[in-house]
């Protein structure tokens, strides 16, 4: 840390400087746990995780589950409600945990975060108060940015509970909520206290949340490790019928590789325009919004990555073997890599799809940075996309489908 003083004097005050160079840096740490049975009365690591920081206070915490999961397993609010109650002398609720909108439509707008940071306050919750998320990417994106604007930042615990938010969306930095026709067009970044992936959550979710987040592993696995992305293909089949030993290898390596890469990438809150993990992105965001959110959002990366691994195809920057085992190892696990909406075109002609190009290049701050495969397990960058070529790619998705 530095600052960079003037000390030139000349009527005994320091002379006024035209600039003081302010620098310093903050260190994040944060704890990703793999676990079964978070609520149980016999697990005390939510207790180890809210006293990771010491202190003799008894802490005070609220709980939101995501109505997804209230409904699809009813017991998990009486469950965290009784594992707070046995340890009163160390942890208290502030209420009583609080069901959530889940699914894209947690997101949408203003609404449910205005409601959640009114809520927080109405509870009287402090800085050092924890929120406790249980959730899909969605409900924890609505939550961590309330969570994150609330006195600058309370603390944060991610229990995310779908594939995608275990493996990807739930162990990050980022959050957010869709606004003015965008994904994520409000959001700031905002550490998490603590992460727990408790894969038992995951024996509710529908078969189109099971395997959607493996899309964001396909993703990770194409651009950065060759191994990972042959144990996808070969497990294929055993993903898609709800191997859960596989599924597990499968969010442990992906969360992993994404925790590497906010940590090790030198750009952990996303300044410049590089954004290799939005690899399939640009595509995929707005296939989402032009759907109306009827394609979620681990098929719609799904069809990106099959688009843009097509197109890298076309640059010779992968081999037409490479994008047959992509496409082979996406569908084998029952994902898409078309929708119908990728045709839509304005009246005069234009493909509605490109927009995404536009909106994407605005996101990142001017320069358009899309990742492609080169070669599996490894990528580049490109600074435009070949509106022929993207042509070109759909109408051959279009006869694979
Ligand atoms: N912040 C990030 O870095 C980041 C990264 C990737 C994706 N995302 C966002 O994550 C969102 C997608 O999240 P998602 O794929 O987790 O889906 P989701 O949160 O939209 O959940 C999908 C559905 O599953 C339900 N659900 C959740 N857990 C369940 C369970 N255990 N059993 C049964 N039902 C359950 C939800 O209520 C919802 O209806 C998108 O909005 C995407 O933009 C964020
Ligand atoms: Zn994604």
């Amino acid at each position: 840390m530095s600052g960079n003083k003037d000390t030139t004097r000349t009527d005994g005050m320091p002379a006024a400087a035209d600039v003081y160079d302010q620098r310093f840096s903050v260190e994040f740490d944060y704890p990703v746990h793999f676990t079964r049975g978070v609520f149980s009365p016999r697990s005390d690591l939510l207790e180890r995780v809210l006293n990771r920081r010491g202190g003799d206070r008894i802490h005070k915490v609220m709980v939101y589950v995501d109505n997804g999961v209230a409904q699809a397993s009813p017991g998990t609010l009486d469950a965290a409600r009784d594992y707070f109650s046995s340890r009163a002398d160390r942890m208290t609720l502030a209420g009583s945990p609080q069901v959530l909108p889940g699914g894209e439509a947690a997101k949408d707008g203003w609404e449910n975060v205005r409601r959640v940071m009114t809520g927080m306050g109405d509870l009287r919750m402090d800085r050092h108060s924890f929120v406790v998320g249980v959730g899909g990417g969605s409900m924890l994106d609505m939550l961590g940015l309330a969570t994150s604007l609330v006195h600058r930042g309370l603390r944060l615990v991610r229990i995310p509970t779908t594939v995608l938010a275990q493996c990807d969306a739930g162990v990050g930095v980022k959050n957010g909520m869709d606004a003015h026709g965008m994904k994520n067009f409000i959001g700031t970044f905002a550490p998490p206290f603590a992460v727990i992936d408790d894969f038992d959550f995951l024996r509710t979710l529908s078969q189109c949340d099971w395997v959607g987040g493996v899309a964001e592993a396909f993703k990770v696995a194409v651009i950065k490790d060759a191994a990972f992305f042959g144990f996808l293909c070969e497990q294929a089949l055993r993903i898609r019928s709800r191997d859960e030993a596989v599924m597990e290898k499968v969010i442990r390596r992906c969360a992993v590789i994404h925790l590497d890469h906010i940590r090790g990438g030198g750009d952990p809150f996303e300044f410049g325009s590089a954004r290799p993990l939005d690899f399939g992105h640009w595509s995929s965001h707005r296939i989402e919004c032009m759907s109306r959110h009827r394609v979620a959002h681990g098929q719609a990366v799904a069809i990106g990555l099959a688009l843009d691994s097509h197109y890298a195809m076309q640059m010779k920057l992968i081999t037409n073997a490479d994008f047959d085992r992509i496409v082979a190892g996406l569908t084998g696990c029952g994902l898409p890599v078309w929708d119908s909406c990728l045709e839509e075109r304005t009246p005069d002609g234009r493909l509605v799809l490109l927009d995404g190009l536009e909106q994407f290049r605005e996101h990142l701050g001017g320069q358009l940075n899309v990742t492609l495969p080169a070669g599996i397990g490894s990528k580049c960058e490109v600074h435009d996309m070949d509106t022929g070529l993207i042509e070109r790619s759909l109408a051959a998705l279009r006869t694979l489908s």
